[in-house]
């Protein structure tokens, strides 16, 4: 089981490998990815997440359901902020899914600001099978991003989709064939490396409001960022290239 981070031109790219469990996600395992990510914001301007050849992840480890009942899982904290590390990153975060994107699995891509998937990638809520729910955020995200009506179903059936499914609900941005996902995410994430850094994160702050805020407060504070912008750097040179040309 590792965690490994390698960063090159802006660009960090962590990669989750415990393949012989499908990444599944232990305590201590979501401990190694926390300790990689924990200052990242000051190393790197966009994130890759990837994961093993068979499974971005196929959810929390269910190993540790087993030693857990309510009063354990409460006082001990079980998914505490470490797990929402991804969640919480303010740069842009890419999931490059390759195979099972699972429970937590999903929600760490969901966690995410874009997501590229392999094309034989399966994205699913299977916790209805043990008879729980999405603790990651699941049911908030989904619903947010596919509507109510779909999330319920995907989250109370435990039914898998297909990348091309996932496509076409607005879940995955692309869709690539398996050997091309590592240079296609890296790629996306150099493109995005390329621009204001600030205007990166006050973009992602906005949209990320987008999900949270009635709509009147979501477009005044976009236009309190829009101003904030104005007198950075990249929005001098930005203006003044284009006015040159
Ligand atoms: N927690 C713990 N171990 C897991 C796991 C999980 N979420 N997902 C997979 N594994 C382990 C398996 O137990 C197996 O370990 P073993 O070799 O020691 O027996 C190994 O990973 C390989 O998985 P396996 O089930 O043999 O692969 P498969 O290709 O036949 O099936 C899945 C793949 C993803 C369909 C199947 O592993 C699965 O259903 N996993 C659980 C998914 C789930 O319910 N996730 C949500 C948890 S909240």
């Amino acid at each position: 089981m590792q965690v490994d981070l390698f960063i090159e031109n802006s660009v960090a790219m962590l990669t989750l490998c415990n393949p012989e469990k499908l990444n599944a996600l232990s305590a201590s395992f979501v401990e190694m990815i926390y300790e990689k990510l924990v200052d990242i914001e000051s190393k790197a301007k966009v994130l890759v997440i990837f994961g093993t050849e068979k499974a971005f992840a196929a959810g929390v480890d269910i190993n540790e359901f087993a030693k857990l009942d309510y009063e354990k899982a409460t006082l001990n904290d079980f998914i505490n902020y470490k797990w929402e590390r991804v969640l919480n990153t303010k740069i842009p975060v890419i999931a490059a899914v390759q195979g099972y994107a699972l429970g937590a699995g999903f929600e760490l891509a969901l966690a995410s600001d874009i997501i590229i998937a392999a094309d034989f990638s399966v994205f699913g809520f299977p916790e209805i099978n043990l008879g729980l729910i999405p603790g990651l955020g699941g049911t908030q995200l989904l619903s947010r991003l596919v509507g109510v009506k779909k999330a319920s179903e995907l989250i109370m059936t435990g039914d898998y989709i297909s990348a091309q499914e996932a496509l076409s609900l607005g879940i995955v941005s692309k869709i690539v064939e398996k050997g091309s996902l590592k240079d296609e995410a890296i790629a996306l994430a150099q493109k995005i490396a390329k621009k204001s850094d600030v205007g990166l994160r006050l973009a992602k702050e906005a949209i990320r409001l987008s999900q949270n805020a009635p709509l009147s407060q979501g477009i005044c504070t976009e236009r309190t960022m829009f101003r904030s912008l104005f007198s950075t750097q990249a929005k001098i040179e930005g203006v003044s290239q284009f006015l040159k040309k």
